[in-house]
């Protein structure tokens, strides 16, 4: 069913901006090495936020490069296939293309814009690490517009599985290290790395985790996915959608859709993770629904750990 109401404002970013907590999670947990530039961050995303230049070039580079906006497709055979199972009865399904915007996925939106900063800030050079290697793609092709060095560090497990995404990486001029295990250890290294050169290096985190304000700048480009569906659900049908599905793998997507429709009591936002060979099965990614509470990459996130606060692999047929 379509409701009628209108949109209204649901969120102002400039209340929560400098707010590096939500509840008990998120916050800084870093070293004190990294605060400065943390600190330096924070302050060029505020100024970005409200800046026209730059949001122009964003909206121009949105437009023009990843070939935004992404259209709201109607899955016809898919809404028949549950009609036809429910007597007749079922959703209208929808699908926010996002596989079509430039090199398949929506972690382009978040890396241009990152990447946009990088530059503001005068850095020369990018890292960053990638799991099923569209970050890391992503990353690269924002990188070679914005004429930075940008190395990619991604299990070698991953690049495995991954290959064509390497070699898209390795074409758009990345250099991609391969690390032992997976994305959990590829992150790791590329954070090392970055540590290790704060000078000259930018850190680009590809979804929503890491110290503020790395969560937020992610939410914030990755939300134009949100504004649009909301745009183009009153196109097509004059109101809301009903319900918001997305993936959780890290949650970019996801809150990248749900942000803009948090405050909408009548628009259910449901978000999915992996259960593997089931909850009780230890064997699984459902990090949100059976992990514990821990600070990992200088965040306070739900964590699948051991006793000791030892991160624990999660177990997918999938990469990263
Ligand atoms: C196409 C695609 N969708 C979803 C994800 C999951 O990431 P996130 O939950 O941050 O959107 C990835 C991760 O690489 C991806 O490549």
């Amino acid at each position: 069913m379509v409701t009628k109401k209108p949109p209204h404002d649901i969120h102002d970013d400039r209340k929560v901006i400098n707010t590096a907590k939500f509840g008990r999670f998120g916050g800084k947990f870093v070293p004190e090495v990294l605060m400065t530039c943390l600190t330096q961050l924070e302050a060029e995303f505020n100024l970005v936020l409200h800046d026209s230049q730059f949001q122009e070039e964003l909206r121009t580079a949105l437009r023009d490069y990843i070939g935004r906006e992404t259209p709201l497709y109607f899955a016809e055979r898919l809404t028949d296939y549950y009609k036809d199972k429910n007597g007749g009865e079922g959703p209208e399904i929808y699908l926010k293309r996002e596989d079509l915007s430039h090199l398949g996925a929506h972690k382009i939106n978040n890396a241009i814009a990152q990447a946009m900063i990088a530059k503001r800030i005068g850095l020369k050079s990018v890292v960053a690490a990638t799991g099923a290697g569209q970050h890391g793609v992503a990353s690269a092709a924002a990188c070679a517009k914005l004429s930075l060095e940008c190395t990619v560090f991604m299990g070698k497990v991953d690049m495995e599985k991954q290959a064509s995404n390497v070699l898209s990486m390795k074409l758009l001029g990345a250099q991609v290290k391969p690390v032992e295990g997976t994305f959990k250890d590829a992150s790791s290294e590329a954070f090392r790395n970055w540590v290790g050169n704060l000078e000259t290096t930018y850190y680009l985190m590809g979804t929503v985790v890491g110290p503020h304000p790395c969560p937020m700048m992610v939410r914030k480009f990755q939300s134009v996915i949100g504004l649009e569906t909301r745009r183009q659900a009153m196109e097509k049908w004059g109101g809301k959608p009903d319900v918001l599905v997305a993936c959780i793998g890290s949650a970019s997507n996801a809150l990248g859709l749900f942000h803009e429709f948090k405050g909408d009591q009548d628009v259910r936002l449901i978000g999915i993770e992996a259960a593997g060979l089931g909850l009780d099965s230890g064997r699984h990614s459902a990090t949100l629904s059976r992990g514990e509470v821990g600070v990992y990459h200088g965040a306070m996130s739900y964590l699948l750990q051991d006793e000791e606060g030892q991160i624990l692999g999660p177990h997918s047929i999938g990469v990263g």
